[in-house]
């Protein structure tokens, strides 16, 4: 256990308050916890100007003992890469696929693991569509703890699995979708007092995310207007949101940016729940980007939080309008990103005009994870 605390717990839905622990939902309410920092001031980004390009320029924003123990394998750092800058607009992609093993995820295992050995854990778990396992895979194998993960039977894309063996771990494969695994892996939990979850259920997986909104900060100098991430179990939007509005606390941005969130229109709770003002999970999910085949996202409340309190929206796209997508960004701009990732572009590229200033759109992996979808490509005619 390492050093002076400066962050705590705190429920999203009741307030109740934590010291920092390997928990995961409020023992009042159920609400999912959300960790509250004691930030530094604005100088501080003037401070670290010659750090490292990777996610641990911002030690100090991160929640982790101060003599513990780092497991990095060097995440974050990724490229903004601009696309055009035309009438008024200017589009950037964020590319989370530049990460150590392919995904957003990894700024999120690396904090997610160091805490695993923080708090003393030998083993770790998740549910996963395929990034999260991958991931959580890497950083266990780098840190020496034993890796668990349910993955939805056949409904994993390849290149990820592919890792996930790789990197040695334990693999359960689930007859049902991403949902009923994650209901399994919840139940292994608490039946063990040495397995710490990894899903972004985990608050300290998403501090971790929170450090895409700094990058984007430093690349732009400032906040864009817009920022449009594919949402599945709707951690990461949450957690870009959370670290712009720690840049508003801490006096460096005046707003933050509005937040889209695009899910697969076969798995789209969010968009009913934001449309409607009622929660229903979607039983079946069905999607050909099966990084967001999730039909209960666990996040959907801080999700909610996020989305509103930054005047965004949520929205959907088919999957036709992803693989398309796809292969617009692949052969316009030199760019292979997974199909999930494809459809922030997929729902700014039919809804233009409803954008002025700077757009971010996050892809959040790589291309090269889901080799099989070339035969989607070419069953909708898109080749
Ligand atoms: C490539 C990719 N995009 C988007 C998502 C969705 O992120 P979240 O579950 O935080 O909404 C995932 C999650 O697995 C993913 O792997
Ligand atoms: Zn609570």
């Amino acid at each position: 256990m390492g050093g002076v605390k400066n962050y705590f717990l705190r429920c999203i839905l009741c307030g109740a308050e934590y010291d920092p622990a390997p928990m995961y939902v409020c023992d009042d309410c159920g609400g999912l916890l959300e960790v509250v920092m004691d930030l530094p001031s604005s100088k501080f980004f003037s401070r670290i100007v010659d750090r490292p390009w990777y996610m641990w320029r911002y030690r100090e924003l991160l929640p982790l003992g101060s003599g513990s123990r780092i497991v990095s394998l060097w995440e974050g750092g990724t490229r903004l890469f601009n696309l055009s800058v035309e009438d008024g607009l200017s589009l950037y992609i964020k590319l989370e696929g530049d990460n150590p093993t392919g995904s957003f995820k990894d700024r999120g295992m690396s904090l997610g693991v160091s805490k695993a050995l923080e708090y003393g854990f030998s083993k770790v778990a998740c549910a996963s569509t395929g990034n999260t396992s991958a991931s959580m895979a890497a950083y266990a194998a780098r840190a020496g703890l034993e890796a668990l993960v349910f993955l939805p039977r056949g409904k994993v894309a390849r290149g990820k699995l592919f890792q996930a063996v790789a990197h040695g771990a334990r693999i359960v494969e689930v007859d049902g979708s991403f949902d009923d695994a994650f209901k399994m892996v919840r139940r292994h939990v608490s039946e063990s007092s040495d397995l710490y979850l990894l899903n972004s259920i985990n608050p300290y997986r998403l501090e971790g995310q929170k450090t895409i909104a700094y990058e984007i900060y430093e690349a732009l100098s400032n906040a864009p207007d817009y920022v449009i991430v594919p949402v599945g179990n709707a951690g990461n939007i949450y957690a870009i949101w959370k670290g712009f509005f720690e840049l508003v606390e801490m006096g460096v941005i005046d707003d933050v940016p509005r937040m889209i969130g695009v899910q697969a229109s076969g798995a789209a709770p969010m968009v009913h729940f934001f449309r409607n003002g009622t929660y229903r999970p979607v039983e079946a999910p069905e999607t050909l980007a099966t990084a967001i085949r999730i039909g209960n996202p666990v996040n959907r409340d801080k999700a909610m939080k996020a989305v509103k309190f930054s005047g965004g929206w949520f929205s959907s796209v088919s999957d036709r309008d992803i693989l398309s997508a796809q292969l617009d960004i692949a052969r316009r701009y030199g760019l292979l990103v997974e199909p999930a990732s494809a459809a922030p572009y997929a729902y700014f590229r039919s809804n233009i005009d409803l954008f002025k200033g700077s757009v971010v759109l996050i892809s959040t992996g790589h291309g090269l994870k889901d080799p099989d979808i070339l035969k989607y490509w070419s069953e909708y005619g898109l080749i």
